[in-house]
């Protein structure tokens, strides 16, 4: 976890504080933290609100969220996959908005807002893919995995990392992803094969891509703008969408109900939806999502999903508070727990 006070966040970005205080923002940040950062220091330039920055993956966020329900201490929830947005809408811990920019919003943008019952909105979105080091297979004589069977595979054994689905956002939407590709009963037998071939299962979804970024494991299971963000920093690193099919997330931003500054969390969301603010992953952080805003621009040669074979993410059945916690017991029951 990353608290970074919002005249900090500025200083260590070179900005000078703004001349009029307008108030507060508690920002819960789901996102890399570089892109965090990024979003704390311009809309707090762009606005005069100061803001107070945690950042935590999207599982961890939800946690914390439900965990203060008493006595909400986040105003606004940003980034992280949309799954969890929707179960704190369903819980009742977030509040419905209606942005002015809604209607400048991709309509994947708008299928979050009508799942949460205008409690959450897409800003962003990617695929899940296959991160490796080119290098280290390379070395070993492995080929680049291109498609889910190819994962099960003995010379895998050892070779990869996913996250942890129950801190990470990210891990959740491939079990999802696999569950609707495969069936259930099948999705968690592969799962179970595939354990056989992991090294660690990481806290956080770029956990992952990071360690093969390091050469300290040959792949990943990993969103594909995470990979392109190594690449663009110089790693050995390439990265397939899976050929069977994948699953996608559609990061999502949304209003913790109750919280100190709502009118300030209400400026937020206006602020992030805006083409300006979605070009500042890119720009500042080199972060490669589809933005949400129909007139910010797809960053280029990130991955464009329009060109990928996706499943029909269900997201109203797996952004449910039941079958994400029904899905991570047999999770924890069934590969957890197995040795490795
Ligand atoms: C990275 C990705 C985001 C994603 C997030 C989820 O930051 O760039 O697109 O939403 O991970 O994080 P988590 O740790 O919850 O998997």
């Amino acid at each position: 976890m990353l608290v970074i006070g919002g005249l900090a966040a500025a200083m260590m970005a070179g900005v000078s504080a703004p001349a009029a205080a307008q108030g507060t923002l508690n920002l819960y940040c789901s996102v890399q933290v570089e892109w965090c950062q990024a979003v704390a220091t311009n809309f707090q330039r762009d606005t005069g609100i100061r803001v107070n920055m945690t950042q935590k993956g999207s599982g961890e966020t939800l946690a914390q969220i439900r965990a203060e329900a008493q006595n909400p201490k986040g105003d606004v929830w940003f980034g992280g996959t949309g799954d969890p947005h929707l179960i704190v809408a369903e819980e009742g811990l977030s509040e419905a908005y209606q942005s002015p920019r809604n209607k400048e919003l991709q309509d994947w943008a708008l299928k979050q807002y009508e799942a949460a019952k205008g409690r959450s909105v897409g800003v962003y979105s990617g695929a899940v893919g296959f991160g490796y080091n080119k290098e280290l297979l390379g070395k070993k004589k492995i080929a680049a995995p291109a498609c889910w069977a190819d994962l099960v595979k003995p010379e895998y054994k050892g070779e990869i990392q996913v996250a942890n689905p129950n801190s990470s956002g990210t891990a959740y939407v491939i079990i999802a992803t696999l569950v609707q590709l495969m069936g259930e009963e099948k999705a968690f037998d592969y799962l179970k094969s595939l354990n056989a071939n992991v090294n660690a299962y990481a806290r956080s979804g770029t956990g992952p891509i990071k360690a093969v970024a390091r050469g300290e494991t040959g792949v990943s299971l990993s969103f594909m703008q995470d990979a392109a963000t190594e690449v663009t920093a110089g790693f050995p690193v390439g990265y397939n969408a899976p050929c069977e099919g994948t699953g996608y997330e559609i990061g999502s931003v949304s209003i913790i109900k109750g919280g100190r500054n709502t009118d300030n969390a209400k400026k937020f969301v206006d602020w992030a939806l805006s083409p300006e603010a979605q070009k500042i992953g890119y720009e500042v952080a080199k972060q490669y999502h589809m933005p949400s805003n129909k007139s910010a621009p797809l960053p280029p040669g990130g991955p464009d999903l329009t060109k990928m074979k996706l499943v029909n993410y269900d997201f109203n059945k797996y952004g449910q508070a039941s079958e994400r916690k029904r899905l991570l017991e047999r999770w924890d029951r069934e590969i957890g727990s197995l040795p490795r």
